[in-house]
């Protein structure tokens, strides 16, 4: 059933496990997310990133469905609005009946960051939708996900406390889009934000980090796990195969559920491992 992401992540916080956030570009993406959720027994985030949006060229047809699929799912499922830029869009999102919001102002000087941020957690928290947000690094050409960046527990502190945002992504050694699974996580950084962070963290970029070095992720205190890349590898690798081996198929439906199924089964063992 559709639930608030902040049901979802803060039970996940209080607990020390962690939630799989994983990204829908098409529909067969948020039927195998939930079909995964389902077979694990787990709650689950669907996002639907501002890059999706463009492509698809409106969020409402594939941010409808993806409602949809969540409301008729026998786990809690949240859908979640992922790295946005444009508050009209994140204005769309909260009409349409999403549950939380990243706010991806991590380009902008800290001031402006700041700023603009604290002002979408108003006009979301007067509609309870859950806000996350990014501390960015200032000239880093990625921001928080340039691989060398990293979060001071201090600044964000400061900067949860100067926005009042719900959940924030840091920057512990991922890097977005990673086709290897080399990236070392910083697990002393996590458990002094931990420490030091009011409000459940996120990991970003997470396709890069190895099965054992995500459980110590969350074992060392991040929540939202948000993975992507890894899923569009497994449903891009399970249709190239399937054509390969029919050539003459023509019908989407055949080489579409072989990747739909892929990505299914890929969710259940990493959600798996996310809830330790
Ligand atoms: O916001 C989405 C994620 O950070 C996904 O990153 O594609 O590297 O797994 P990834
Ligand atoms: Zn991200």
């Amino acid at each position: 059933m559709l639930t608030p992401t902040a049901e979802i992540v803060g039970s996940a916080a209080r607990a020390d496990r962690g939630v799989g956030a994983f990204n829908v570009i098409q529909l067969e993406h948020a039927e195998a997310l939930v079909a995964g959720a389902e077979s694990a027994g787990t709650p689950v985030i669907l996002q639907i990133s501002e890059n999706a949006v463009r492509y698809h060229g409106a969020l409402e047809p594939i941010g409808l469905a993806t409602l949809a699929v969540a409301r008729s799912s026998t786990v809690d499922v949240a859908v979640h609005l992922d790295h946005a830029t444009d508050t009209d869009l994140v204005a769309e999102a909260v009409r349409l009946g999403f549950c939380s919001v990243m706010y991806d102002a991590s380009t902008m000087s800290y001031v402006d960051n700041v700023a603009a941020t604290a002002a979408i957690v108003r006009s979301c928290h007067e509609r309870s939708v859950y806000v996350e947000a990014e501390l960015g690094e200032v000239g880093g050409k990625d921001g928080v996900h340039a691989p060398g960046a990293r979060t001071d527990p201090d600044e964000a502190l400061g900067y949860v406390e100067a926005t009042g945002v719900d959940a924030l992504a840091v920057a512990v050694g991922t890097s977005h889009a990673m086709l290897t699974k080399d990236a070392a996580v910083d697990l002393e950084l996590i458990a002094a934000l931990r420490a030091t962070v009011p409000v459940p963290l996120v990991l970003h970029g997470s396709s890069g980090v190895p099965d054992d070095g995500l459980a110590a992720a969350v074992a060392a205190g991040m929540t939202k796990i948000n993975i992507a890349t890894q899923l569009n590898k497994a449903f891009t690798g399970a249709v190239r195969d399937y054509l390969a081996a029919y050539p003459e198929v023509v019908d989407t439906r055949k080489y579409l559920r072989a990747g739909r199924d892929a990505v299914a089964a890929e969710v259940a063992r990493l959600l798996t491992i996310l809830a330790g």
